[in-house]
């Protein structure tokens, strides 16, 4: 009888430890199948602010089919903040006349045409970051009117929110989306203000962990310091995003925008170009050129993309400045980025063990040389000031 009872009270107990799981499971949302891999595209606002029409996003999807960028994975191409100027009588909003004749549809089928898809941008409180229409109270027709016009990807911005909270007001907009009928990405930009990596998993498909980052060193060295902490918590289908990538605009050098590129992959970030890519195609200036090497960079690329979505960790650091991160990829192999964020060069070496190979040997390839190195027991080389090496590791098995 005794026995009995204590029996009960397990299952009981286990039911109710079992239940905020199931709860989770059974909520309408979460998971609307997008974003398996980190969104890849292009947005207007680090390059071009406010300075943004239908011609500009024809020109750069244009661009985008013609310089590799689209076959390399760049999908989405999304217009940030003030395409909009207000709300017509019945409540959906109104691109500017002047810079988008025809409005958003035609142009959401342009893009289309290209091979490519369509993302746009609004706020969840009651003004976007540059006063125009925000979406608060408005979450189920402007989703609706976004699905209508053929809309793909969904930034949701945190200007004009005082007052409101972050969580219910994203999960209100991620309702509304998936009520619309169709797929699209939901991207939560509250700048890690609110801790989003603790509910935006069950909300969007990537939320911002930051603050904006600007074209330079210290930005995104700052932006990665913060984002890393948080890498635990992504997974397919959820992203930790520290935001558009400045690779292009000019105010990095080579090596630095190689480290940023490279981190940005590390970290499976969403990589949203941010530089003018119409400036990629025959380019002759030089910050294009390396802008171009970079960005299509498809070994890197591959390492942002993989299929485990797994997350990166420093795994020695043998000195503040000196850094080896490593991260595990779906065929067995290791990402290790040998990371100097000194402003001298010097020799960083990873240890197998240290970054996770148990084999006495490993394959080493180098993916900014683009070349197998040699069958190594561990590898240590020579890091530019501020720069990196990236690698690709795989065991050889020991006879
Ligand atoms: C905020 C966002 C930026 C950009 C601007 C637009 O600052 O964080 O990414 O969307 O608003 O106003």
């Amino acid at each position: 009888m005794i026995r009995l009872r204590t029996l009960c009270a397990l299952v009981v107990s286990l039911a109710l430890a079992a239940a905020p799981n199931a709860a989770r499971a059974q909520s309408p949302r979460a998971d609307n199948g997008l974003a398996r891999t980190p969104p890849m595209g292009w947005n207007s606002w680090n390059h071009f602010g406010c300075n943004v029409s239908a011609q500009l996003v024809r020109e750069v999807a244009d661009a985008m089919a013609a310089n590799g960028m689209r076959d390399a994975g760049y999908a989405y191409v999304t217009i940030d903040d003030c395409w909009q100027v207000g709300r017509d009588a019945a409540g959906v909003l109104i691109a500017d006349p002047a810079r988008f004749p025809g409005g958003i549809k035609p142009l959401a089928d342009y893009v289309h045409g290209k091979g490519l898809k369509f993302g746009i941008y609004t706020d969840a409180g009651r003004k976007t970051c540059e006063g125009r229409e925000g979406s608060y109270g408005h979450e189920a027709i402007d989703a609706k009117t976004f699905a209508a016009w053929g809309v793909d990807y969904v930034k949701v911005d945190w200007c004009w929110a005082e007052g409101l909270v972050a969580r219910t007001q994203y999960a209100i907009m991620r309702d509304a989306l998936l009520a619309s009928g169709r797929p699209i990405v939901f991207s939560i930009c509250e700048w890690g203000e609110n801790q989003p990596w603790e509910w935006a998993p069950a909300t969007g498909n990537l939320w911002r962990t930051t603050g904006d980052i600007s074209d330079n060193w210290n930005s995104m060295l700052a932006i990665v310091n913060l984002s890393m902490q948080h890498a635990r918590v992504a997974r397919p289908g959820a992203w930790n995003d520290p935001d558009m990538l400045e690779v292009g605009n000019g105010g990095m050098t080579r090596e630095e925008y190689r480290s940023h590129f490279s981190l940005w992959a590390m970290m499976s970030a969403p990589l949203i170009a941010g530089n003018d890519v119409r400036q990629l195609t025959d380019s002759t200036s030089r910050v294009a050129r390396d802008a171009r090497d970079i960005l299509l960079n498809r070994e890197v690329i591959a390492v942002d993309q993989d299929a485990l979505g797994a997350p990166a960790f420093v795994v020695q650091s043998p000195h503040p400045d000196v850094q080896v991160w490593a991260r595990p990829l779906a065929d067995g192999s290791r990402a290790v980025l040998l990371f100097n964020r000194a402003s001298v060069s010097t020799t960083i070496r990873a240890d197998w063990r240290r970054i996770g190979i148990r084999t006495k040997t490993a394959v080493v390839r180098d993916l900014w040389l683009r070349s197998d190195i040699g069958t190594l027991d561990g590898y240590g080389t020579t890091v530019p000031a501020h720069g990196v090496v990236m690698l690709r590791v795989t065991p050889v098995a020991d006879r």
